[in-house]
């Protein structure tokens, strides 16, 4: 979910407005919005779906507010509806709260203390906000004492970003975090409260971060915080250089598009930064790859796109650094960690920083004294602030919930850590240059992509995308990014396993994708092609250029066999993108998902 919070402009609506547009990808099954005025009167709005059917009803209302809060969710407790989105109100209509998280035990607080209160939704929210009023009626306490007596309440296990307002005080915006990342962001002329900085660029670009337990006070002027034990504390500011038009998708019609597109860059980018002028790498602290080197395992551990790019940058620090690595799932790692070796070292890799899953997975090994390093795209979130050490992604920002250049950008960063450690007779700054030359080469293969995507997908329920060692991790990666989008039911495969039980879905004209960029396993994976095709499958070869044969799909150019991926996943991603357009869907928020998922 996304919040975001102002007080102290003049007309506080279209901020909000603009902020949740911002953090949608965080979520996007309800919207809603409480205003207020400081000259009095107040409107609560809420809206289901899309941020843009808030907006709709939201400027039906003329009063002029000066402090807001606004809530774009992403459904945990309690299904779609407008009772279920955010802001909560409490009964006495004192009290309005937006909330990221999950309150564990608010259905015990609710026997507890709110026996006979009326309830509007399902929400854990609307308990946590009815104890603050109650907590404020029954014990006489001021907003801010009944805010905090509610959170002492909640589990210890609880995840909550909170921000919540009193009609006493039509100007305050109170706010607390744990394991929810929030941020106040300050300015001369007005301050805020937000999910993530992108989301205020408009307002300001300086941000104070807030850390667990942290409870404060933002007012039009003023910021009070107080740390977990309730004494007053001082944090910094500090500056964040995001140009807002880097968030803006421009003369594209979808961001994924655009993100697609801005691979090339990237790679460009990702080399000026950790390459100097000879091709020594630059840019990773003898502290990391002394700590790696000291390491007898790596244990990479990711979420989604990101645990594919794991799945990849394992080959690199096996092949290039020689050392053993294993792949973890988050979600699974976090409550069923596998036997450990003597001297583990930790690879955490997100693009947003923020997944909860693998943030569990940080908190359990840093307890167990563990060391570990956070590659990210958000710099400042809350994976790489608690790793040992992080190392930047670059990517920029990416808005579409598929996710595209944080996944080569996270696979050539990985490229280049296993580099920094091995002795590799390789000149990896020049074959980076030649992968950004030919990524940018596919992508003006679009009509390519496109007809593929007409012709083979064209009514269809389910694919394959199928690959053997590399190619079968990209696979994965291939069939998530057509079935988020498309919705088509794709299962990416490696391809030897499909003869063992998958093969009996093949029918008459199932589309199955084959990626073929690896010498060693060519021959094996023109014979599986051969298998599903003589059972009806319609096959489409995408292959290297040295390996290509006639009849295949597209040809990839060659670059090292090992940084095939970058090139072998940019046709998935099109493709998926093509299909999903022909589908008449929205593809950069397909439903049910969220971009960054900060709960468990
Ligand atoms: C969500 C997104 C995925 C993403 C995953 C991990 O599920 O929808 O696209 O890969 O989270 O996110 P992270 O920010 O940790 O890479």
């Amino acid at each position: 979910c996304g919040i975001v919070g102002v007080t102290g402009v003049n007309n506080v609506l279209p901020y909000l407005l603009k902020g949740l547009e911002k953090l949608e990808y965080r979520g996007y099954d309800s919207a809603g919005v409480y205003v207020s005025s400081d000259k009095g009167g107040d409107y609560l709005v809420k809206e289901k779906g899309r941020v843009s059917a808030l907006e709709a009803k939201a400027k039906k209302e003329t009063l002029i507010g000066t402090a807001g809060i606004a809530h774009t969710r992403w459904a945990t407790h309690g299904n779609v509806s407008v009772a279920n989105a955010h802001p909560q109100m409490s009964a006495d209509g004192r009290f309005y709260l937006v909330h990221n998280g999950v309150i564990e035990n608010y259905l015990e607080l609710k026997k507890q203390y709110l026996e006979g209160v009326h309830f509007e939704s399902e929400t854990d929210t609307e308990v946590a906000v009815q104890l603050v009023a109650k907590f404020a009626k029954d014990d006489n306490l001021s907003g801010i004492d009944a805010f905090r007596k509610m959170i002492s309440l909640l589990d210890g296990n609880s995840a909550y970003g909170f921000l919540m307002m009193d009609r006493r005080e039509p100007d305050v915006l109170l706010t607390a975090k744990k394991k929810s990342p929030l941020l106040i962001g300050v300015s001369d002329h007005g301050n805020a409260v937000t999910s993530d900085a992108a989301a205020m660029l408009d307002l300001t670009q300086d941000f104070i971060e807030l850390v667990d337990g942290d409870v404060a006070l933002v007012k039009p002027h003023e910021v009070e915080i107080f740390d977990e034990s309730g004494q007053k504390v001082e944090r910094k500011p500090f500056h964040l250089d995001i140009d807002p038009a880097d968030t803006d998708k421009g003369t594209y019609p979808y961001y994924m598009l655009k993100e697609v597109d801005e691979q090339a860059v990237v790679a460009r980018n990702l080399s000026a930064h950790y390459f100097d002028e000879e091709g020594n790498v630059q840019g990773i602290g003898c502290g990391i790859t002394d700590s790696i080197k000291e390491a007898d395992r790596l244990y990479i551990v990711a979420a989604g796109t990101s645990y594919h790019a794991g799945l990849v940058g394992k080959r690199y620090f096996e092949q290039w650094a020689g050392i053993p690595t294993e792949v973890h799932i988050a979600s699974e790692f976090a409550y069923d960690q596998p036997m450990l070796s003597k001297k583990p070292f930790f690879i955490f890799l997100s693009q947003s920083g923020e997944t909860a899953d693998s943030r569990e997975v940080l908190d359990n090994i840093k307890r167990q004294g563990f060391p570990a390093l956070t590659i990210a795209n958000v710099m400042n979130s809350t994976l790489t602030r608690e790793a040992d050490f992080a190392l930047p992604v670059l990517a920029g920002p990416e808005i579409a919930v598929a996710s595209t250049k944080a996944y080569t950008a996270q696979i050539i960063v990985q490229a280049i850590l296993a580099y920094a450690l091995g002795d590799v007779d390789l000149d990896l700054k020049a074959e980076l240059a030649k992968v950004a030359v030919e990524i940018s080469a596919i992508t003006d293969d679009k009509d390519c992509f496109k007809k593929i995507a007409d012709e083979d997908l064209k009514g269809q329920k389910s694919a394959f995308y199928i690959g053997r060692g590399l190619d079968a991790a990209v696979a994965l990666e291939a069939a998530l990014k057509l079935k988020e989008i498309s919705y088509i039911q794709t299962e990416g495969f490696a391809a030897g396993e499909l003869k063992h039980g998958t093969i009996s879905l093949i029918e008459d004209g199932t589309p199955v994708f084959a990626l073929l960029t690896q010498a060693k396993t060519a021959g094996l994976l023109r014979g599986e092609v051969a298998q599903v095709a003589a059972r009806g499958a319609n096959t489409i070869v995408i292959s290297s250029k040295s390996l290509a044969k006639e009849g295949d799909a597209y040809v990839l150019p060659e670059v090292n066999e090992l940084l095939m991926p970058l090139l072998a996943v940019i046709p998935a991603q099109l493709i998926a993108y093509y299909a999903t357009l022909a589908r008449g869907l929205d593809v950069d928020r397909p439903r049910n998902l969220a971009k960054s998922v900060t709960v468990q």
